[in-house]
This record gives C-alpha cells, structure tokens and sequence, in this order.
C-alpha cells in the first residue's frame, strides 16, 4: 500500500494505491475541505488547527488508522521549494553534494534556517559530453520542520517528503503516454497558487510557482458582480470562465478604462512562463497542456487556454492506467493529480 496526502491551502486530499503485477491499483481516494463550510476562504488565516482537524478527519472518513498508515509521501508546495535543472560536470558523489549545496544557496530565498537538499541525475547532457543533468530540489530547514510538525499532529510521520510540481510529473507519467515530440505543460491549479511545470523527455524540466489560484478569480468576481465571496463562488462553480468574461453591463459606465480580468493577468503570468522557458531552451513546441488541481476544472477553462494559447488542452486523469477497485466513478479525478503522483512517485525520486 502507498499513500499519497496532498494538504492543500483548501482541501486535503488522499490517495490509496497498490502495486499488482499488472501495474497499480486504486484502493482509496477521497478529499476534504479545511476550512468551516459557509464561511469564506482565507488564505492568509488558515489555522493549523483546522487543517489538522481535516486530515485526522479525512483519514477516519476512508477507514484508515493514522497509527497504521506506512508508506505515506507528502508533498511541500512549490512556492516554498526551489526546483531547477542544473547542467554539471560529471563528478563524484561528494563533490557533486557538495556543489549541489552551493547551488542551491544561490538559487533559494533563505529564512535563516539551513538549505536540505535532494538531487536526481537524469542522465548525460545532449550537447556537452562531459557534463550531466541534475534536478536539484531544496527548501529550507525551516519549512521542512514545520511541515513535519504539522504531519505530528496528526499523528503522522510521512517516509518521503516530495514536492508538489515533481509529484505532478510523476502523476503524468504515471497516466499518460508521452510524447517524443516536444515537451507537455502540466498545469495544476490550487486555490491559492499554481504549479507550472514543462516536462519533455529531451526537454529541460522546468517548474514555476504562480502566485494565483481561483480564491483570485472568486475575490475578482465577487468584487466585479458586487456579491459576497461564497456567492462568487457558487457563481464560477456553475458558469465557469463565462462568469469572468462578461463584464456586467450596468457596471460598464464605471469603469473607465477596461479593467484587465484576473483571468488575463493569470494567462499572461502562464505566457511569460513559457516565453521565459523558450528562450532558454532548445524546445519551443508544446505538444499539449494537462489542467489538474480544482481549477482545472473550471468550465471552459480548457477551451480557453486552447484558443488563446493554441496548445491542445485537456483535463489530467490521474487514475488513467490503473485498476479501479469497482466501477465506482471519480467526480474530478484531475483534483488529485499531486496526491497520486505523491502515492506513485514513478519516474524520478526527489
Ligand atoms: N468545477 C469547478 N469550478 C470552479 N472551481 C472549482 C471547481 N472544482 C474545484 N474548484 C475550486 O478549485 C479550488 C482549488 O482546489 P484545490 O484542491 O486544487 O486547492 P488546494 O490544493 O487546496 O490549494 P493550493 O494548491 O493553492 O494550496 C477550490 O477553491 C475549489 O473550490
Ligand atoms: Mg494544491
């Protein structure tokens, strides 16, 4: 048995596999909210207590005793780890520590606390003979400690700490075939944040936190259609990006200059990334974009990215490869593509 527990900023989320001798078996899924129901989301005041509340709570839900439940991977989110593929002399293990070390001071924002690496070596580099490929994961001390604080609460101890954008690809790799041409976007909305990742198997891999989720498009909403925020989102729930698209036209006179929708700034962060990641890649052909997390799964968000990015889209399955327990279906399996790639953990370890 391998669980994966995904502890979003809005819900919690756990996977229950097992492997087969045909491949892997989904034994257990199920998700929970954290904050109290009726009362709106708000990132900057999620109480520990409450999300420790919601695990023990989802656990006890899915007939699991917290005592009981070995290998168990969690994930840290992206916005609190630094990711990056690292072109490096081929050297010895030490010297490759310590040099990994040095790395990622310079590329993290540091809290004081020291730097815990974690590195995989992909494999040779394509052009330089000499060197090779590295994924450097790091955070800090800090924020691995409170993460298992937090995991002691519940009465948890987790055997591997992940990330979230490595347990994304994981979960891609696990479900999809890919292609050899071109590199795939893997794009995991959350409430608060989303995880961008460029996967190709020639390709660099490539990951970045953006800082925006649907509490953006709820907040925007609300404020536009002059409704409260758990209105707002009950509203984007049933009309999807239709509801962000029209501006309301009795508003329309007092706006004076077209406001630009969170929508838009959201594409244009999604934009930039990918100009950021063409220009300092070989590859500039994506081959298809793969929407997971619960924003994913907003109405006629695939159909929107599709036309303004031209890159054919759909909704990540992350369960596509594996045996189901009984016919029972899923309502929105792409909301736990970072619990089952934290639960699989197939191609690279971090
Ligand atoms: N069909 C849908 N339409 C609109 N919003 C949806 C839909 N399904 C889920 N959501 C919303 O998606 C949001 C994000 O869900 P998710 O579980 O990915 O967040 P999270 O993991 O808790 O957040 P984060 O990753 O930022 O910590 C939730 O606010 C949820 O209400
Ligand atoms: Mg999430």
């Amino acid at each position: 048995m391998q669980i994966g527990l995904d502890i979003g900023r809005q819900y919690v989320k756990m996977v229950v596999v097992e492997k087969t001798r045909e491949g892997l078996k989904l034994l257990n899924v199920d998700s929970k909210l954290i904050p109290e129901k009726n009362k709106s989301f708000d990132p900057e005041n999620i109480d520990t207590p409450l999300i420790v509340m919601a695990v023990k709570e989802l656990i006890n839900r899915m007939n699991l005793k917290p005592k009981h439940l070995r290998n168990l991977t969690t994930g840290i989110s992206g916005s609190n780890i630094s990711i990056k593929q690292i072109t490096t002399m081929d050297m010895s293990t030490d010297e490759l520590k310590t040099s990994m070390m040095f790395e990622a001071r310079k590329h993290m924002p540091m809290d004081g606390t020291d730097a815990v690496i974690d590195y995989q070596i992909l494999g040779p580099n394509r052009f330089e003979a000499d060197k090779i490929d590295v994924v450097l994961v790091a955070c800090t001390n800090g924020v691995r400690t409170s993460h298992q604080k937090l995991l002691k609460e519940v009465g948890l101890k987790a055997e591997i700490i992940d990330s979230e954008p490595i347990a994304i690809m994981n979960a891609y790799l696990q479900s999809h075939q890919f292609s050899e041409e071109g590199a795939v976007i893997l794009l995991d909305i959350g409430a608060v944040s989303t995880s961008l990742v460029v996967w190709g198997e020639q390709d660099l891999f490539f990951t970045r936190d953006i800082p925006r989720g649907t509490h953006d498009l709820v907040k925007d909403l609300a404020k536009k259609r002059s409704i409260t925020y758990l209105e707002a989102q009950d509203y984007l729930r049933n009309e999807g990006i239709a509801a962000l698209e029209v501006e309301p036209a009795e508003d329309s006179s007092l706006i004076a200059v077209t406001e630009r929708s969170s929508l838009d700034i959201f594409l244009e962060d999604v934009r930039r990334t990918l100009r950021f990641y063409t220009k300092n890649s070989k590859q500039s052909f994506f081959s298809a974009l793969f929407l997971s997390g619960g924003g994913g799964s907003i109405n006629g968000l695939k159909e929107y990215m599709e036309e303004k990015l031209q890159i054919k889209s759909q909704a990540m399955n992350p369960f596509a490869n594996m045996e189901m327990k009984d016919n029972s279906s899923i309502e929105d399996p792409s909301q736990y593509t970072v619990a089952t790639g934290l639960a699989v953990r197939k191609g690279f370890e971090a």
